[in-house]
């Protein structure tokens, strides 16, 4: 099925109906599919588990062009979705591994950020990160970044208080404080620009490999199941709390590869506003859900060790491919066809 998919999952708004294509089941009004062959390969990490999930996930945000919307609750899309989701569950679990009970969440969050473990990805960008690597590290991140905080807005209406009230401070921080400009969704867009990458939405999907996007599908996992709020407020805080020093190494990047303010504001912008936001993650949202819910801490605890986790797995990846001279991309950026520009 995946196979498939690879060639299925033209993003909204990347020319859809360009190429002539077979008769699909999702061009036609929803209905129920067939039970067909699944992914074989790991639940998690796998090129096609992590697609497949990733595909089905996006029918919760904004969709695919020519598919009908009414596919996101067709209720044999959903089982499916189900089935992979109770794989990729126990596989996060594995990853995230066991945890210690701790009463004082903060403490804790800040225990599991210091423990990262394996080289540092922005440390390798900032030091020798060559302008393909830099470009192919945005087409990575775009899979998230180009809806940077989209998924943890599902938590709002699964708070309450001040645990919502600080959710609600971070986001609108994120989402630009209502100024499209300043979305941090935007200015990643412009970022991508100026390395001369397409910056429309899921216009490289088809090229990420499941270590890219099972970052995405964690998040998108522990959105969309309430049951999960706590570990999602998890991951937003470690989110946080492990921004400035890399994204502060991603501009200094750019900036000797020459590029100026603009292409570098993204980042210099979670330099700034993350060293606040860590602060409210780790305190008035993590530590506080968990005072007004003690049963929340172990599952903020396995949001941040899944993160830690899935991230670390994510840039050994792209380490180990670049140390041995080839890309992380399925296939390679210059086969693209997109120039940068300076
Ligand atoms: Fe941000
Ligand atoms: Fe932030």
């Amino acid at each position: 099925m995946t196979h498939a998919l690879r060639h299925r999952t033209e993003p909204r708004g990347a020319g859809g109906g360009r190429t002539p294509r077979a008769a699909r089941p999702v061009d036609r009004p929803p209905h129920p599919l067939p039970r067909g062959p699944e992914p074989a390969d790991d639940p998690l990490y796998g090129d096609d588990a992590a697609l497949a999930l990733y595909v089905l996930y996006e029918l919760h945000y904004r969709g695919f062009a020519g598919v009908d919307d009414g596919w996101e609750w067709e209720p044999s899309l959903l089982a499916l979705r189900r089935r992979l989701e109770e794989k990729f569950e126990a596989r996060v679990l594995e990853e995230a591994g066991p945890g210690l009970p701790s009463t004082d969440v903060a403490a804790a969050l800040y225990e599991i950020t210091g423990s990262a473990g394996g080289p540092s990805l922005s440390s390798y960008v900032a030091t020798q990160g060559t302008l393909a690597q830099v470009r192919e590290f945005a087409i990575h991140r775009s899979a998230y970044q180009l809806k940077e905080a989209d998924p943890h807005t599902w938590a709002i209406p699964r708070l309450t208080g001040a645990v919502k009230a600080a959710m609600i401070e971070i986001q609108a921080d994120e989402y630009g404080d209502g100024v499209e400009r300043d979305m941090h969704q935007t200015l990643f867009g412009v970022t991508m620009r100026a390395l001369g990458l397409d910056v429309r939405y899921g216009a490289y999907v088809d090229v990420l490999p499941g270590a890219t996007l099972a970052t995405v599908n964690l998040v998108s996992f522990f959105g969309l199941h309430r049951r999960w709020r706590g570990a999602l407020v998890g991951h937003l805080a470690v989110f946080e709390m492990t921004s400035v020093e890399p994204m502060g190494r991603y501009s200094l990047a750019m900036r000797r590869l020459g590029y100026g303010p603009v292409a570098r504001h993204f980042y210099e912008v979670h330099v700034v506003a993350d060293a606040h936001h860590e602060q409210v993650a780790a305190n008035q949202l993590a530590a506080s859900l968990a005072a007004q819910d003690p049963r929340m801490a172990a599952d903020i605890l396995l949001g941040a060790r899944a993160i830690m986790a899935v991230e670390g797995n994510f840039s050994g990846n792209l380490l180990a491919a670049w140390t041995a001279g080839r890309t992380a991309l399925l296939r390679p950026v210059e086969a693209l066809g997109v120039a940068a520009v300076a």
